[in-house]
């Protein structure tokens, strides 16, 4: 799921009627991989959408913490999870859903315990509040087997130096689709942005 983009675009959509033109302008500028978050109530029926949709893209739903919303996103059409952080009960759910999913951990005892259950890769949430690049480099050492999607905090300027780390499979943000051009139906403004993002690596 790391190699599927140098960037995961996160997210948030308010209005259902948004979801498909913003995954079509992911598209457009070459980024195939979305995760739709699940903070909205229109969430899980923009995820059907896109995944009715738009075939070009993979959808993921973003924002699971439960096993409740793991299993109505599945059903909507998701075809991987994002999840912030986890716990037995998620990470439990999200085995037994068969889908891939990128568990969030922000600190070595996380990361470790997420290893124990054969868990390789992982987002690392919230990545600059939690110590960024400098963090990861340090945790390189005694977790070499892993790979991470840094995601908060993560921009078109300090991208380049997180997917510079041989850790770094890909990095998150909502960046890509900024909320105001997507009330603002500029589709346009996030082509150009996924464009830029899919040049990174
Ligand atoms: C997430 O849920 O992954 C974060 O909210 C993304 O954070 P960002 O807005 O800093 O990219």
């Amino acid at each position: 799921m790391l190699e599927l983009s140098p960037v995961m675009p996160v997210v948030v959509v308010d209005d259902v009627a948004d979801a498909v033109p913003v995954a079509e302008a992911l598209v457009a500028g070459g980024i195939r991989v979305i995760e739709l978050t699940l903070r909205t109530p229109v969430a899980l029926a923009a995820i059907e959408a896109v995944a009715a949709q738009v075939p070009e893209i993979v959808i993921g739903a973003g924002t699971v913490t439960t096993p409740d919303e793991a299993k109505q996103a599945a059903d909507a059409g998701a075809k991987f999870f994002v999840t912030p952080g986890c716990t037995d009960r998620l990470l439990e759910a999200l085995f037994a859903s068969g889908l891939p999913f990128l568990p969030g951990a922000a600190s070595v005892s996380e990361a470790m315990r997420l290893a124990e259950h054969g868990v390789t890769a992982m987002k690392f949430f919230p990545a600059e509040a939690s110590g960024g690049v400098a963090y990861l480099k340090a945790i390189a050492g005694p977790l070499p087997g892993l790979r991470f999607c840094p995601t908060g905090g993560v921009t078109i300027k300090n991208a380049p130096e997180y997917l510079a780390l041989s850790t770094v499979g890909c990095v998150g943000g909502t960046w890509l689709t900024p909320r105001d051009a997507v009330a603002a139906k500029d589709f346009g403004r996030i082509t150009e942005l996924a464009r830029e993002a899919a040049a990174l690596r």
